[in-house]
């Protein structure tokens, strides 16, 4: 039995997201965005002031997070989440959070509480869902693997035009655009439970050369070859 979950993992800025809620619309699946829980957890320990070296902390922080409610919905192409019925979608990519966000998830205990979750939204429903462990960890049984990677260079390049699109390239701020992907990914590979890794059965597709609609609409065609087969 396969799950009925298009799995897209890889590291930041390889247009998962994009590519997973393109790939969704195009089916009519349902998007989920794994790091979205993630960054709620980070924003969480950020309003409560939590201590994130400490255990007492760490177990404040997952007693919040049970009793948060997280919901996810597209609006006109757009990704929205919300915590207990406020519109978080800004909030959660700020680089406060962001720079947290890895450290969050770090905690295994943590990791089952989202993995839970997000079993449990999927339920027997088709979606495709994005992240770092999907198809190794969340749904081993995915119907369909796709694990994106890019060069270091074109993620930054990425990462800046979506911050600052007004920004004129300059070579040291895509340098600390490139330091802190580098560092996050290194974070996410390094840590021992759900670490950011492609299934052995994961399709690899560099998005370095790719835009969006290449991407989604390879993503598309294996879906559909996969259906047929
Ligand atoms: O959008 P971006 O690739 O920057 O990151 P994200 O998907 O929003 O995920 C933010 C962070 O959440 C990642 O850097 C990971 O530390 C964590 N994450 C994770 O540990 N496992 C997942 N399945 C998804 C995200």
């Amino acid at each position: 039995m396969t799950s009925p979950v298009i799995a897209i993992d890889g590291p930041a800025g390889t247009g998962k997201s994009t590519t997973a809620r393109e790939v969704a619309s195009r089916l009519g699946w349902r998007y989920i965005d794994s790091g979205a829980f993630y960054r709620v957890a980070a924003l969480l320990a950020l309003r409560h002031g939590l201590d994130l070296a400490a255990a007492a902390d760490r177990g404040r922080l997952r007693d919040a997070l049970e009793e948060a409610d997280i919901r996810q919905e597209v609006v006109g192409g757009v990704s929205h989440v919300r915590l207990d019925g406020d519109d978080v979608s800004v909030e959660v990519r700020t680089p406060a959070v962001t720079a947290i966000v890895s450290r969050v998830a770090d905690d295994p205990d943590l990791r089952a509480i989202v993995n839970s979750g997000l079993r449990r939204q999927v339920g027997d429903r088709p979606a495709v869902i994005d992240g770092r462990d999907i198809g190794t960890v969340v749904f081993p049984d995915a119907f369909l693997k796709v694990f994106l990677v890019a060069s270091l260079e074109e993620r930054a390049r990425r990462r800046m035009e979506e911050a600052e699109p007004l920004r004129a390239e300059d070579p040291s701020v895509l340098a600390s655009y490139a330091q802190s992907l580098a560092e996050r990914d290194r974070q996410d590979r390094e840590r021992e439970v759900g670490p950011l890794r492609p299934a052995g059965d994961a399709v690899h597709l560099d998005t370095s050369d790719l835009d969006i609609s290449a991407q989604v609409a390879r993503v598309v065609r294996m879906a559909r070859e996969r259906r047929a087969g």
